[in-house]
């Protein structure tokens, strides 16, 4: 690939941005670039997820996103289109942020990005910048630009002003990565003040592009090879996932021995080299990222030989939450069939409407098929949800508020960490249960303040494990 610069500078005057695929990452995304006075085509296959979004309405909840897009379609920086090759002939810089998912073996499923790298290279009718965005593993910028070149070989509908039918068009094209750190419920805010902006390139034209676009960000742009910026997204959410398994994993152990795990947090995360953020235990990680991501890294790393086991047993630990805490409810009701519990939180995190690989969706079932009689909130997920566990007259009800969720109700839990609840009036929460009893699967709540206001209370990490004695643990035997 040549490294000459390209003919004309590529900037917000004078060239579009495409943006394939409007998801949780896509359309946030299309948004922030279109407010930096890019003029940006989402493109999306699904022709009526485009026509709602042309409609003004985002089709998920995240703060701030419905009036980005409203702005953006009123100042007509932003197109929502559902013709994908028009819209990749029309631009200069081509964002791929399409999904994808995990396939059973863990391996990501890149299915969708080559179908775009096709579109691509049929459409190649001048330079282009194929920037990946959406999360895949190292090596995949490789194969987006050998997939390009096999599949362009002449097919490309010319250059600009037409080239002679049949004649090959100039095969001009950089692939850049460019993975995104958005966390759902902070997108906007994560696209606006991002800790940092990671561009893999593979040449000096497709460096200078990224450098422009994003230095009016402010933020420290980190240049690496394609290969490198892929791993470094497998790598942070990875570490990540971590240090939320470590925490979970010294949190079972502040129950045996009466320790508290939200100060060992505080402790530990005091330390500058450790830092407070991502080490709170509850109920575990769930999110289309976090698993996925692992488990896509996992598979990389045995793909070329290399033991991941550290990343296995965080995935394990991960595994086992819901059991942890389906046990502790037990312990602390004692019998769940034909009893009433309030389920507060359904979205895997506070601030999305989310519910992949919810945490929720585990506890729900478990309590389904312990014949619980369950009554569900949450501010956000319940249309997500319902549509996974439709309401049923005598088993599952979906309420309107956190109080309706506790009427009647034998116990309450906490499965998601929504400010909301930290705002609930826990005497009136009280007055509406049958019997106040609080399992708190986020650590939400201060133990003394729930106690003093009548309530049993247990958390995570934070109670004397109840129940028998466990037996000491023997270490396996080292290799
Ligand atoms: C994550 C990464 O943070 C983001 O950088 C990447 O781009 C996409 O994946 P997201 O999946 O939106 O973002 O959610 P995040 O805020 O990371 O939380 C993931 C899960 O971890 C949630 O289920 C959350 O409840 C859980 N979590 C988070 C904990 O259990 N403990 C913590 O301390 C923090």
């Amino acid at each position: 690939m040549s490294d000459h610069l390209i003919p004309q500078e590529i900037n917000s005057a004078n060239s579009t941005i495409t943006v394939l695929g409007l998801g949780h990452i896509g359309l946030p995304t299309a948004l922030g670039l279109a407010d930096l006075g890019w003029k940006v085509i989402g493109a999306d296959d699904d022709a009526k997820k485009v026509g709602l979004i042309r409609s003004g309405d985002p089709i998920f909840f995240e703060p701030g996103l419905s009036e980005l897009l409203t702005k953006h379609l009123q100042s007509g920086k932003f197109q929502p289109v559902d013709d994908v090759e028009a819209a990749v002939r029309a631009a200069s810089i081509i964002f791929i942020c399409v999904g994808t998912p995990q396939k059973a073996s863990g391996q990501a499923d890149l299915a969708q990005v080559e179908a775009v790298a096709r579109v691509v290279a049929r459409n190649l009718n001048g330079y282009k910048l194929i920037v990946e965005k959406s999360t895949v593993p190292a090596i995949t910028a490789q194969w987006l630009k050998r997939t390009i070149v096999r599949y362009n070989a002449g097919k490309s509908l010319g250059a600009p002003g037409g080239s002679a039918p049949g004649s090959p068009a100039p095969l001009e094209f950089d692939i850049a990565s460019n993975p995104e750190f958005l966390r759902e419920g902070r997108a906007v805010e994560d696209f606006f003040h991002p800790d940092r902006i990671v561009c893999g390139v593979d040449s000096e034209r497709a460096r200078k592009i990224l450098t422009d676009l994003y230095t009016p960000l402010g933020r420290p742009i980190v240049i690496t090879d394609t290969s490198t910026a892929e791993l470094i997204k497998h790598a942070a959410n990875a570490f990540l996932s971590t240090k939320i398994s470590f925490i979970n994993m010294v949190s079972d152990l502040c129950e045996k021995v009466g320790a508290d795990v939200t100060a060992v947090t505080r402790g530990i995360g005091l330390d500058s080299r450790i830092g407070p953020q991502f080490l709170d235990a509850g109920v575990g990680y769930g999110g289309y990222c976090f698993p996925k991501d692992l488990r896509a890294f996992i598979h990389l790393a045995e793909e070329h030989g290399v033991n991941f086991s550290l990343l296995q047993e965080v995935e394990a630990i991960n595994q086992r939450r819901v059991d942890i805490f389906i046990r502790k409810v037990h312990e602390t009701l004692w019998t769940l069939r034909g009893k009433t519990l309030g389920i507060l939180g359904l979205a895997f995190k506070a601030g999305t409407d989310d519910i992949r690989e919810a945490v929720s969706l585990k506890i729900i079932q478990a309590l389904l098929d312990e014949g619980s009689i369950l009554r569900l909130y949450d501010p956000q997920a319940m249309p997500n949800t319902q549509a996974v566990f439709p309401p049923s007259t005598d088993r599952l009800t979906y309420c309107s508020s956190a109080y309706e969720a506790a009427q009647g109700a034998q116990g309450l839990l906490l499965v998601t960490e929504w400010d909301e609840f930290r705002q609930l009036d826990l005497t009136r929460v009280r007055e509406v249960m049958e019997v106040p009893i609080l399992v708190d699967g986020r650590n939400l709540f201060d133990p003394a303040t729930v106690r003093k206001a009548g309530f049993e209370y247990v958390s995570m990490g934070r109670d004397k494990a109840r129940g028998v004695a466990t037996k000491a643990h023997t270490p396996k035997p080292t290799a």
